[in-house]
């Protein structure tokens, strides 16, 4: 039976970091679980390389997008290889089957009636490729708070609101296609509100896939990324996915958007949609700006991988927000990794060698033993069944406690000195021990396969560890008289000061790695500010007004400055010539208020005068981002 899973495509704006591989790994996870029960599992994961983000972070870093897209989505290949992660498929939006498949899809809409050409003039959200019906110019974007633009243009439009009936009897009668169930009513709740139809094509950008005959559109990127699902496996008879697994920002897109194309298009609809939390470090968002982004790589050097798995999946609860620290991930790997499975197992195998020559002995284990190991496997089973990774590895460790104090109880090296009595018993406490490890490890397999495989080396098994299924779970399947094979410690203790030091330094060289990938500079540390105070009349002689553009164009011959006329409340706007050409295209800045410095002495600029300056924030090699008042007040208002 197969089972076809995939993770979001990531986008190729950002190099690959901790938060996607939280969703990444927890699809290797999830793949593991699933071939465990005997299902042949296909996994996509891939890359969405599309749109203006993009178009304008490969301008930022003096690059095509296609230049750019190749080195960003080769990072995100190979940081899937580094953490070992079992991707079946690896899809990214600029393969020529892809296209195919998105403009399949728009053929199928588009003959089932479902698509027609309008214009929208609104605002968009360039960070979350998101059109923003009801906000007004210069509204924040209600999923992250940037400032939108202002668009206009002729677009193809998708009938989103033919399917609100549609959706709404989907998830009436599939009650888990959206878990878990805090998304599925946030999903319900919005589509009762009702379903304005979606524009999914763009004429203001070049980087995409074009609309059949209609040179000047390409699809808006999430008609075509959502598809990728479906050109990831094209031609294999996978789909429908089994599985969705996302981040909760993006639900709205794969419970609403992505159902209602294929209702339109007549293709089977996926099955299931999983939306988890957000990981933040150290109880806040991470983000470029607070510099607090924490990347895969050095964790894997320093601790290695099952580490960072066992913590991600065994701290959070899937499908909760969760935080990460440095802290608290060694503090984890000592008292549950290194102490706690590795103890028990470095613990049963040298017992076994030292007391019998390195062979399990035949006995039919202790009978308490044994039924708690039942409990906790079915605990362990039904948990992973529900994505519930902490509650399985919670009863994992439950039996892990067990055994541990079992053997205390029992005491095996008094054992050891005693008569016939007392080896039979020792054979018992021996075989109970590994018995339960065995089972242990095969639990884990999923969780930690680099390190329960090498347990399950050390237990002597010739079969690999990935080949067993859960029937081979049940009490009494390790036959006496196996051999050990030569025994390591699998979880070394680990220096807390020393590998957190070690982690952050690595963390540093991974940043400038991925700066220079990306055609930017390393940020010099922050230094002391090297701007003298002022006073208050030193201030208030800088006249900072709030304005509105009111048009834009490109200065000819050159790539960074724009031209626009900015109107301050005064008779006529202001000309003002702006750096910014590299993150606004001028049309989408018409109607958008601004910060200007008003009482700045008139300069040419390329033969432009400029009769102000216009407020951005930016940072050294990063692309400015315009500075505007969070709530309306009219052009001409002093900021002060
Ligand atoms: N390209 C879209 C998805 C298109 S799917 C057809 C996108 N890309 S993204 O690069 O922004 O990746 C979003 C996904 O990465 C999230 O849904 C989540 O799976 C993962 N995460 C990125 N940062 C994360 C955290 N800080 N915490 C948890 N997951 C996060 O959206």
């Amino acid at each position: 039976m197969k089972y076809y899973l995939t993770t979001p495509i990531y986008y190729v704006n950002a190099a690959p970091h901790i938060g996607h591989a939280y969703t990444t790994i927890a699809a290797d996870t999830i793949k593991r679980w699933k071939r465990m029960q005997g299902f042949d599992v296909i996994l996509a994961t891939g890359t969405d390389e599309h749109g203006q983000k993009i178009e304008r972070a490969a301008a930022a870093a003096g690059k095509t997008p296609q230049q750019f897209t190749d080195i960003i989505s080769g990072e995100f290949g190979e940081q899937w290889r580094v953490l070992g992660l079992d991707i079946d498929r690896f899809q990214r939006t600029t393969a020529e089957n892809h296209a195919a498949q998105v403009q399949d899809l728009f053929r199928r809409c588009l003959e089932n009636g479902y698509i027609y050409k309008g214009s929208y003039s609104g605002q968009y959200c360039v960070f979350d490729e998101l059109y923003v019906n009801d906000a007004k110019p210069g509204d924040p974007c209600p999923e992250c708070g940037r400032i939108t633009e202002t668009v206009s243009e002729e677009n193809f439009y998708f009938k989103l609101s033919a399917f609100q009936e549609k959706l709404l009897d989907l998830y009436e009668k599939q009650p888990d296609f959206i878990l878990p169930e805090t998304r599925r009513n946030e999903v319900l709740a919005f589509v009762k509100k009702g379903l304005s139809d979606l524009s999914i094509s763009r004429t203001t950008i070049k980087w995409g896939i074009p609309v059949p005959n209609e040179p000047k559109h390409v699809f808006y990127v999430w008609f075509d990324a959502l598809t990728t699902y479906m050109s990831a496996v094209a031609g294999e008879n996978l789909w429908p996915a089994d599985l969705h697994l996302i981040g909760k920002e993006i639900v709205r897109f794969h419970a609403i958007y992505w159902p209602a194309f294929l209702m339109a298009a007549g293709l089977p609809l996926p099955k299931r949609i999983f939306a988890h939390g957000w990981l933040l470090f150290e109880n806040d968002k991470m983000s470029k700006s607070r510099g607090n982004i924490v990347r895969a790589t050095p964790i894997h050097k320093v601790l290695g991988t099952d580490a960072l798995r066992y913590f991600l999946l065994r701290e959070v609860v899937f499908g909760q927000d969760g935080s990460f620290s440095y802290d608290a991930l060694v503090g984890r790997y000592n008292s549950d990794l290194a102490n706690g499975l590795g103890n028990l197992a470095s613990r049963t195998l040298a017992m076994i060698n030292q007391y019998r020559g390195g062979v399990i002995p035949a006995s039919d284990g202790n009978q308490q033993i044994a039924q708690t190991a039942l409990e906790c496997t079915a605990v362990a089973i039904e948990s992973y069944d529900k994505f519930e990774f902490s509650k399985a590895l919670e009863a994992v460790w439950a039996l892990i406690g067990s055994v541990d104090k079992y053997i205390v109880e029992q005491a095996p090296w008094k054992l050891a000195k005693g008569g016939d009595a007392e080896a039979k018993r020792l054979d018992e406490v021996l075989y109970t021990s590994a018995e339960a490890l065995r089972i242990v490890t095969a639990l884990l397999g999923p969780v930690l396969p680099e390190s329960a495989a090498k347990i399950w080396m050390q237990l002597g098994f010739d079969t690999p560890l990935d080949h067993i299924k859960t029937a081979a779970l049940h009490w009494g399947h390790l036959k006496g008289g196996q051999s050990l094979r030569s025994v390591s410690a699998v979880f070394p203790r680990a220096d807390v000061k020393a590998s957190i030091e070690q982690m952050m330094d690595l963390e540093k060289l991974e940043v400038a790695r991925q700066l220079e990938l990306m055609g930017k500079k390393p940020e010099p540390a922050p230094a002391a500010p090297a701007t003298p105070t002022i006073t208050i009349d030193d201030f208030v002689k800088v006249d900072l007004r709030v304005g509105i553009v009111k048009d834009a164009a490109v200065v000819k011959g050159s790539d960074k400055l724009l031209h626009l006329h900015v109107d301050i409340g005064e008779a006529e706007p202001r000309s003002i010539v702006a750096g910014i050409a590299l993150a606004y295209k001028p049309e989408a800045l018409v109607g958008r208020k601004v910060v200007i410095v008003a009482n700045l002495a008139p300069r040419k600029l390329r033969g432009i005068e400029s009769q102000g300056m216009i407020v951005a924030a930016s940072r050294e090699g990063d692309i400015p981002v315009l500075v505007a008042p969070i709530d309306d007040v009219p052009p001409g208002t002093r900021l002060k």
